[in-house]
């Protein structure tokens, strides 16, 4: 048999580009070979998001768009959130699809892949099940990679799809989560960010999270370490003494706030209030005072009205987020929220704008106050100028000098360009 094939377009969030790493580290290892040109591709395959209508239609309108790459000797798959969500029915729109997988069914691909190219037939695999990926370790050729430690989530916020099409919480082996990170940093990674739905609920064995992520700072050579999301309810003081106390854990919380109403957090079964919110920003900037906070916002929740917006935005202008990922509201069949009666569209973009501008008006004062510092930062690749790096805080910055991806430097910052920090190296005598 010749060699086949296969190209990888992805969607969604970083749990889904790290799965398809995790399907071409597992085609490869079945003797497929991945290309960069979907001409030369025998199989397409297509990982998609559904977290919101958005996203999905962008996948839709994708694969759409692939009926003229189709034929009888090629293979088109519809991977990840949106094949879970709509499985079957997603013949009915796309008519030509040869394979409909799920998140947690990758490890059979290629004895799917055999079945179809001999028989011709059509496969729909969209089983939620106990899959960790234990074992899989794709490796990297980059600076900076994602460590997946869990995978699905339990929570059921009441608007999310989420645990419909990854299914429940379940996380994967301490030791083997090591070892991967070891092999990472062993070709060449400088940082990880370790992934998760809600990473506070590692539980492995006798591992929590603050446990795990201490042993990673100290059993291997990772430079920065990273980690994603913490659920509010769910990030306690053991953690952030965790951060605290290991200087190659970067002090970044992503910390979804969802929304400033007591109500509507309620609503939203999200399990904190903003006191708790509140109180929990401030002990980690107690703890250390140079963490920077970052947060997802949701706006035009089901029967959120004008006074519960205004708490959102009063709370987003007394936090001051170092960054924010706005949306707006989305139903998503299935979930309790969308059983709701939704407000006015109208209402909602003006909502979001808003909150938008505020939002982008906070990070500009954010990044002038970084004018005249000095950040180290971890060099990630070309820019226009120079070259393109981030802080320890998350904050992308462009330096005036052409360096190599993995090059560690002390920047100063000189000016600022639209919201991004312009530095200047600092030499090692000055
Ligand atoms: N597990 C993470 C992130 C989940 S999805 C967490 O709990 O925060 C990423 C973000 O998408 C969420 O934080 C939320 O802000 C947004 N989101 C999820 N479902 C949504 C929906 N139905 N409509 C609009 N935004 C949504
Ligand atoms: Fe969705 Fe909530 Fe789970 Fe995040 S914690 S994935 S928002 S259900
Ligand atoms: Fe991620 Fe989208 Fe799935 S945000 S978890 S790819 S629904």
């Amino acid at each position: 048999m010749t060699t086949k094939h296969f190209f990888i377009k992805t969607f969604g969030c970083q749990m889904n580009k790290n799965d398809s790493l995790i399907i071409a580290d597992l085609l490869s290892t079945s003797g497929y070979r991945q290309v960069n040109d979907p001409e030369i591709a025998d199989i397409f395959i297509v990982n998609t998001c559904t977290v919101r209508d958005h996203a999905e239609n962008r996948a839709l309108s994708y694969i759409s768009s692939l009926k003229k790459w189709h034929n009888d000797q090629r293979i088109l798959i519809i991977a990840g959130c949106m094949a879970a969500r709509l499985s079957s029915e997603l013949t009915k729109k796309i008519p030509y699809v040869d394979l409909i997988i799920g998140p947690d069914s990758y490890r059979k691909l290629s004895s799917y892949l055999n079945t179809i190219f001999q028989k011709q037939t059509r496969i729909i695999d969209v089983v939620s099940t106990e899959e960790t990926y234990c074992g899989i370790h794709p490796g990297i050729s980059g600076i900076t990679a994602y460590v997946s430690i869990m995978r699905g989530c339990s929570n059921f916020c009441s608007y999310c799809i989420v645990p419909y099409v990854r299914g429940r919480a379940r996380s994967r082996p301490a030791d083997d989560i090591i070892k991967e990170v070891k092999n990472l940093v062993n070709t060449g990674v400088k940082e990880i960010t370790l992934l998760g739905q809600n990473v506070n609920e590692y539980s492995y064995q006798d591992w929590n999270f603050s446990q795990l992520l201490n042993r990673i700072a100290r059993e291997t050579e990772i430079f920065n370490l990273r980690f994603l999301t913490s659920h509010p309810k769910d990030l306690g003081l053991q953690t952030i003494e965790v951060v605290k106390n290991n200087k190659n854990i970067c002090p970044w919380f992503h910390l979804p706030l969802q929304s400033g109403s007591n109500r509507i957090l309620k609503m939203m079964n999200r399990q904190y209030t903003r006191e708790y919110y509140q109180n929990l920003i401030q002990l980690i900037r107690k703890e250390i005072p140079d963490a920077t906070i970052s947060t997802d916002i949701i706006v035009g929740f089901p029967t959120e009205t004008e006074d519960e917006y205004n708490e959102t935005i009063e709370l987003v202008k007394t936090i001051k987020f170092d960054d924010a990922y706005m949306y707006r509201y989305s139903p998503r069949p299935k979930t309790r929220a969308a059983r709701y009666k939704n407000l006015p569209e109208s209402v909602i973009k003006k909502r979001l704008q808003n909150l938008i501008d505020i939002q982008n008006r906070i990070i500009r004062e954010k990044s002038e106050k970084m004018l005249g510092k000095k950040y180290e930062v971890l060099i990630e690749g070309l820019a226009r100028n120079g070259s393109r790096g981030k802080t320890k805080g998350n904050k992308y910055v462009i330096v005036n000098e052409s360096m190599m991806p993995g090059d560690i430097c002390e920047v100063e910052i000189i000016k600022i360009v639209g919201h991004t920090p312009i530095g200047r190296i600092k030499k090692q005598n000055e």
